[in-house]
């Protein structure tokens, strides 16, 4: 073989073999940088559950659940929601309402487990589930109450979420509900933060490493303090959620991750929806009980004052009752009257570093 041809081979060999190689490693190199998300995530906790409502009315004339995430400690919050919205409050308005619980922690001492059944026995209104209860659980405890709701109250149009400390107004909540459309099943509604980036310094309580979420930014997503969603997005996001990595921080792993994933838009509530402080909510109140001046928002912090959202309920009713409330005057503006002493919003609880921009 004369010497020319030779090399030529071998020059075409020596270039088969680099692009062979090159190829499989650059397969290799995008395969471990695009998120495995075809195998089957079993890693949730939301379908083995420990007690659960028995006779819970959830039909098509039931207009929304309500479903509180509590922790198992709180018996005084979830007392102080029994009384704001009675059992003959959730019947005359068509809804109907459950706590999701998991199971007493290690270093819990205040509560039992037959407590606990006792309680469910008395008002069968508790789901609870078979993880334990801690922060880093919350999304075993999220998909759970939406996976329940989707599966027993499929007719039911809307769920309201909400957490057990927040304060909600439910007769201005319920007129806001009534009249959304009850077809869009898309339909999720509630504060949307944007631009919001992990912590990423390890003495963060909400510190989140690379491995558990990469990117820079978060997704848009909702505050879980208070969002409304249609049931049938609920059974999506629960089946949508076996084909994602298990992500902690539960707000932004189901209404931001996976409704990314499901191109759901997320919607604003209206902009005088929401008390973003607690002081603020407790100023409104305080000139609805001794100025009647009505207080226009629907949704606060507590503030760590468990029986808030009575006190936020009760006064209501009674201007509606003596109609003798006047709306508030330009020059009273509330966030302007109103003295912040704590920089605890119901959005900055730390689970996020930024909100477009602004460091909190
Ligand atoms: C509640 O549902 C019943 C039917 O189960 C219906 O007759 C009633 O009008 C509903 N009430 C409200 C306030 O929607
Ligand atoms: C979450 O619950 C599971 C199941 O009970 C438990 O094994 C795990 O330790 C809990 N996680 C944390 C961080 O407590
Ligand atoms: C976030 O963006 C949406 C639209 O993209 C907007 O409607 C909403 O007001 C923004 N939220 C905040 C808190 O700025
Ligand atoms: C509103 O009505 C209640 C009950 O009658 C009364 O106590 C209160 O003083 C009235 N407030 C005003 C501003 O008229």
């Amino acid at each position: 073989m004369p010497k020319k041809t030779l090399m030529c081979l071998s020059i075409a060999l020596l270039t088969l073999v680099v692009w062979v190689y090159y190829n499989a490693s650059l397969e290799h190199n995008t395969a471990s940088l695009v998120p495995v998300n075809n195998n089957i995530n079993t890693n949730y906790y939301i379908f083995n559950t420990i007690l659960q409502p028995k006779n819970i009315i959830c039909s098509e004339s039931t207009l929304f659940i309500i479903l509180v995430t509590s922790y198992i400690g709180h018996v005084e919050l979830r007392s102080a929601h029994r009384q704001t919205i009675s059992a003959d409050d959730l019947q005359n308005f068509n809804i109907t309402r459950v706590f999701l619980l998991g199971r007493i922690p290690q270093n819990e001492k205040y509560i039992s487990q037959e407590a606990v059944m006792d309680e469910s026995n008395t008002f069968d209104d508790i789901l609870q589930g078979d993880f334990y209860e801690n922060y880093r659980n919350l999304t075993h405890k999220h998909l759970m109450g939406l996976n329940w709701a989707a599966t027993h109250c499929s007719k039911t149009p809307f769920i309201l979420k909400v957490d057990d400390d927040t304060v909600f107004n439910i007769d201005t909540s319920y007129k806001y509900i009534s009249q959304l459309p009850r077809t869009d099943n898309q339909l999720l509604i509630g504060y949307i933060l944007n631009n919001t980036k992990p912590r990423r310094s390890k003495q963060n309580k909400w510190y989140v490493t690379y491995e558990e979420y990469s990117r820079q930014t978060y997704p848009p997503y909702l505050s879980g303090w208070y969002y409304i969603m249609h049931t049938s997005l609920a059974a999506r996001i629960c089946a949508e959620a076996k084909h994602q990595n298990y992500f902690w921080i539960d707000d932004i792993l189901v209404t931001g991750i996976i409704t990314e994933s499901l191109k759901v838009k997320l919607k604003q509530l209206p902009e005088n929806y929401w008390l973003e402080y607690y002081e603020l909510l407790e100023c409104c109140l305080k000139d609805m009980i001794t100025k009647f001046i009505k207080c226009d928002y629907t949704v606060g912090p507590n503030g760590g004052r468990n029986n808030l959202i009575n006190e936020f309920n009760k006064a209501y009713k009674l201007c509606d009752k003596w109609q003798n409330c006047t709306t508030r005057p330009a020059d009273l503006n509330l966030k302007k009257v109103c003295i912040l002493n704590r920089d605890r919003a119901i959005f900055s609880d730390g689970k996020a570093a930024e909100i477009n921009g602004v460091k909190l």
